[in-house]
């Protein structure tokens, strides 16, 4: 019998661990998958991830993943893993790229090690639209070429390379999610769970810390790209459509099959035009000024979500930045700026 042998009828309660279930993506995904019925155990280490995420009705263990075999024992009954944990930072993983390697790639090799030793059927895994690089042409299919710009998309890809074996060679049921970029907040049901991270380097937050008045102004990186206002341009997505559609992917999981699917909207928007959508939902004049080109940013990233639409049947709710930028800025608000 191979490894990764078994799993669930659709619909069964299940056995899930998320790892990074206390940061911004894996807490979002983790309330879904509770309220949908499954046992949640959530691995983090607390190091990027907060505590003031994590759900209470989840069991938590604080560590790394790189010690997932604590957790995942033969005998604990997990039919599978979703895997968010990592450090996320392009720019970061350009000056430090051995912190990402030891954690993104090393950290998951070892957690694939401990999925096959525990016979674990299922995996869903973080990937990104960083392992396309400068793409050839936009939008963005899953068959396009991997070329990343950054570390941190080469350590992403490498998991991806081998969870493709994995499942070849083991039988995993493996999905990689490759997500464009990622804005929004779930608030409902009492529940406020958003992004927080310390120091934040992504564009919407930053842009909303100078609407709070915590920043002066907003610095953009590169004017001189070959875009219509010399501006990067980024795909978005709300992470209430992206979470929605790691439940779908682990129902679509197949054993021995490796399957990639890019979540994106399909519309880029400039980093100019992301600005003027802060503005506008925050009514804040938000100063800019250029600055020099940030090193690893590719110029333009787009999705083409085409896969994810007609074989997961997902749909996004909150298709537009101003869905996004609206809830983002409600979480900011009162979760962070009235909840110091
Ligand atoms: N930017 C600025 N000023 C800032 C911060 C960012 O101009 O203060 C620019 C960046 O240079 C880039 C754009 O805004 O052109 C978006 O940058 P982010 O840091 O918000 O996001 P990235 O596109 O670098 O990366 C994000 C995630 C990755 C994911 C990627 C996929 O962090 O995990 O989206 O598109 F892989």
């Amino acid at each position: 019998m191979p490894p990764h042998a078994g799993g669930r009828q659709g619909g069964q309660r299940v056995k899930l661990l998320v790892t990074g279930g206390a940061g911004y993506i894996g807490s979002i995904v983790t309330r879904m998958l509770l309220d949908a019925g499954h046992e949640v155990v959530v691995l983090d280490d607390l190091r990027t991830g907060h505590r003031v995420a994590l759900a209470p009705d989840a069991e938590f263990v604080h560590g790394q993943v790189h010690d997932a075999a604590r957790v995942l024992t033969p005998d604990a009954g997990f039919d599978g893993v979703l895997h968010f944990a990592a450090l996320i930072a392009a720019g970061e993983s350009m000056v430090r790229p051995e912190l990402y390697w030891a954690n993104n790639t090393v950290g998951s090799l070892a957690l694939l090690d401990a999925v096959r030793a525990a016979g674990v059927p299922r995996m869903v895994f973080s990937s990104t639209a960083a392992v396309y690089g400068n793409p050839v042409e936009l939008p963005i299919r899953e068959t396009a070429v991997t070329a990343p710009t950054n570390p941190y998309g080469s350590t992403k890809l490498a998991v991806d390379l081998a969870l493709t074996s994995e499942s070849t060679a083991h039988g995993l049921a493996a999905v990689s999610l490759r997500y464009f970029n990622v804005a929004g907040a779930y608030l409902r049901d009492g529940v406020a769970l958003g992004e927080r991270h310390d120091p934040e380097t992504h564009l919407i937050p930053i842009a909303l810390e100078v609407a709070a008045g915590r920043r002066e102004k907003l610095q953009i990186f590169g004017d001189d790209y070959p875009t219509s206002d010399g501006t990067c341009i980024r795909d978005y997505i709300h992470v209430e459509d992206l979470a929605r559609a790691h439940l779908l992917a682990l129902d679509a999981a197949t054993p021995g099959e490796h399957r990639v699917f890019n979540l994106g909207n399909g519309s880029g928007f400039t980093n100019r035009q992301v600005v003027d959508v802060v503005r506008e939902v925050t009514g804040h004049p938000l100063p800019v000024e250029t600055a020099p080109r940030r090193e690893g940013d590719p110029a333009a990233l787009v999705a083409s979500a085409d896969l994810a639409r007609t074989e997961l049947g997902w749909t996004p709710a909150k298709p537009t930045l101003t869905d996004m930028v609206t809830d983002a800025w409600d979480f900011y608000r009162t979760q962070i700026l009235e909840r110091p």
